[in-house]
């Protein structure tokens, strides 16, 4: 039996050969760190490093590359604007789908005198611009959200939000987990203050790897989170005041770096526009194959606009893992099941405790398998 890989939401796979082939060649040929030494090879690789936060900045229309912050991953980018930006006293608002990966650090500021509110998003995990209007304070510092949900692939309004936050002097800040590489996110047109992406995700690179795109105006008033040696500025004991080695503290991810490089290669050759097709496309024969399909209900939106290709079915009757686990044992399709990492998402679709199956599309799905699934679905969605 052949394996299906619906699993995009959690990490994007297979990858471009290019990634695997550019990581080796770092490991095997290059080997040096950058910022510290001169000679050659360490300059080659600054060469990449560089490229590569150029491609991220030309990817999400952020002009300046030195404020394209590399990060151990998507979570350690989030971190450093959660814990950078907020003091005590200052208020932030999220929408109510968030991931723990903005949660669990504004949990951990609670307790340090934060203030934080959700904004109520609908049964389909949409949040209403207006209504997160009216939950500003004169307090509020941040405006913190998933562009995507990473539970059931509900694209929030992000124009709308960024033209309101910008009205109110409020930053306003992305988690782009699951929209990077999917469809269009663009610093400008958004207003953005801050952008986090994985390298992993749809951006199809390796882990361990991430960006924080940061606007010079919230640059400038963000502390550095974590910090350490850069090989720069090494008289002081304080980090530097210039980006990106004030938010770069150690020796970064290199292997991921000519990975990640190499993955937004390829990406650019697709097309922003081309993968957002392909996305749409897989979308609306998954819905229109689950219409009618009693007994495997659809939490989010059914239709194609305002989504990514992430879909969470429950089972009703039936237990959810156990769903999961027949897909994989009996049709070989991998998903992921439980709460992904989101309670207050599944608050928010009615889905908690209990949970989802998960099924989340990518650039390498192609049409046969998603057919595929639907059969799966309605073999075991009568239990
Ligand atoms: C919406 C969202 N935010 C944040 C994260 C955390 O990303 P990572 O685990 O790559 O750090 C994820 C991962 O699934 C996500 O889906």
């Amino acid at each position: 039996m052949k394996t299906i890989y619906l699993d995009h939401g959690a990490t994007s796979f297979p990858k471009p050969p290019a990634v695997g082939r550019r990581m080796k060649e770092y490991v095997d040929e290059i080997g040096a760190n950058i910022n510290r030494s001169v000679y050659g090879p360490a300059q080659q690789a600054g060469m990449v490093v560089l490229r590569l936060r150029q491609r991220l900045g030309e990817l999400f229309g952020l002009s300046d590359p030195t404020h394209v912050i590399l990060t151990p991953g998507n979570t350690w980018s989030l971190n450093m604007l959660l814990w950078g930006a907020l003091r005590p006293g200052d208020h932030c608002l999220v929408s109510s789908m968030e991931h723990n990966a903005v949660m669990r650090p504004l949990q951990q500021l609670a307790l340090c005198g934060v203030q934080f509110d959700r904004v109520p998003c609908d049964g389909q995990g949409r949040l209403d611009p207006a209504r997160l209007e009216e939950m500003l304070r004169p307090n509020t510092r941040l405006v913190v959200m998933a562009h995507g949900s990473n539970v059931c692939g509900a694209v929030q309004d992000a124009e709308e939000i960024g033209k309101i936050c910008a009205a109110h002097g409020v930053p306003f800040c992305l988690d782009g987990a699951q929209t990077g590489g999917h469809l269009p996110v663009d610093f400008q047109s958004m207003n953005l203050s801050a952008l986090a992406v994985p390298g992993h995700k749809g951006l199809l690179g390796p882990q361990g790897i991430g960006a924080l795109l940061l606007h010079p105006d919230f640059a400038a008033a963000l502390t550095p989170w974590a910090t350490g040696g850069t090989g720069s500025v090494s008289d002081s004991e304080f980090p530097p005041a210039y980006l990106p080695d004030r938010f770069e503290p150690g020796t970064p991810n290199l292997p991921g770096a000519y990975g990640w490089e190499a993955a937004l290669d390829y990406l650019q050759s697709v097309t922003i526009d081309q993968a957002r097709a392909h996305d749409r496309f897989l979308s609306q024969r998954f819905l229109d194959g689950l219409r009618g399909m009693a007994g495997a209900v659809l939490l989010g939106p059914d239709g194609v606009e305002n989504r990514v290709g992430v879909f969470s079915l429950d089972f009703p009757g039936q237990d959810n893992a156990q769903v999961a686990f027949r897909l994989e044992e009996e049709f070989g399709i991998l998903t992921r099941c439980g709460l992904h990492c989101a309670p207050s998402a599944h608050q928010t679709l009615g889905t908690f405790p209990r949970g989802t199956v998960r099924f989340s599309f990518g650039l390498s799905t192609n049409p046969e398998e998603v057919d595929y699934a639907l059969e799966a679905i309605d073999a075991v969605r009568a239990g």
